[in-house]
């Protein structure tokens, strides 16, 4: 209990799955919460339920990254934490993309992240006593190891961890007390499946294909994830920016099959 203490947290994509997640962990130690979704009646839902602040969002939205985060700023007085965990799957394979839905998975999953990166890094660079904080940007093991099945998100993830050591090494080589770091999540239990969840058949077959993924023979559990933004949210991480933390029951660690 008490590992971020004092600490005001701000998390995109909040209202369900790994976000979620990461709001309830968050407050259990301590911290002040913020959360920005599109899903407002998820959200305030949440909020109700959590004491954390909803703040309606879409991070494709520059001028909405800019409301929200001024929002936090004149609520607390600063803000030490911002999670860019808001992501959608993502085009299917290379001969079916469809340009208008590439568009849009590149404008969430990957200039949603800079937008949060560049607001909440300006943020933290007006943190009364100076620069200070760290930013949490949720990649996946698509980051690491293509998925053939869908072209889009594995590009989009594979930028946001280039994108986060960029970040990194801009503010630690500038003398700013702000970290980024990524962090590659293997298959876990989350909303995110549901649309391929439709039928028995359906389902089946995704829990083959994403369980082939994982040496450990499970999904991983939301709470899972969460302890690992936890880690990176406190002082524990003060020596770790721009590097990438993996938590996928193996799945990264072997050849499949072998
Ligand atoms: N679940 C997994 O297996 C897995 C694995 C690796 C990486 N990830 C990544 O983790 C992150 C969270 O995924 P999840 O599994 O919790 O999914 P989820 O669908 O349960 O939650 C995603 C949340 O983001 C919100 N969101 C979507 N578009 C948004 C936008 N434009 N602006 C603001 N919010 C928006 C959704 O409303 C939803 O609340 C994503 O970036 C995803 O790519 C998930």
């Amino acid at each position: 209990m008490g590992r971020l203490e004092g600490k005001i947290a701000f998390i995109s994509g909040g209202a369900s799955g790994l976000g979620e997640a990461m709001v309830r962990r968050f407050i259990e130690e301590g911290a002040t919460v913020a959360f920005g979704d599109v899903d407002s009646a998820r959200g305030a839902q949440l909020a109700d339920e959590t004491g954390a602040r909803f703040l309606p969002l879409d991070v494709s939205q520059e001028e909405q990254w800019g409301v929200a985060i001024g929002s936090v700023e004149a609520a607390h007085g600063r803000l030490d934490v911002v999670v860019n965990n808001a992501g959608i799957l993502g085009t299917g394979p290379l001969e079916t993309i469809d340009l208008e839905r590439w568009n849009r998975l590149f404008a969430i999953n990957c200039t949603g992240v800079m937008l949060g990166c560049k607001h909440g890094g300006l943020a933290m660079q007006r943190n009364p006593g100076g620069a200070r904080g760290s930013i949490i940007n949720i990649s996946s093991n698509a980051a690491i190891l293509a998925t053939a099945a869908d072209c889009g998100y594995s590009a989009t993830k594979g930028a946001v961890m280039q994108m986060t050591k960029s970040i990194a090494v801009n503010f630690a080589r500038r003398g700013l007390a702000i970290r980024c770091n990524s962090i590659h999540p293997g298959p876990t239990d989350t909303p995110i499946f549901t649309p391929w969840r439709a039928t028995d058949e359906a389902n089946a077959a995704l829990d083959k294909a994403l369980l082939e993924m994982v040496p450990m023979g499970r999904l991983g559990k939301p709470r899972e994830i969460a302890n690992m933004a936890l880690y990176l949210a406190s002082d524990e991480s003060s020596f770790s920016t721009g590097s990438q933390f993996v938590v996928d029951g193996g799945g990264t660690s072997a050849l499949a099959g072998m």
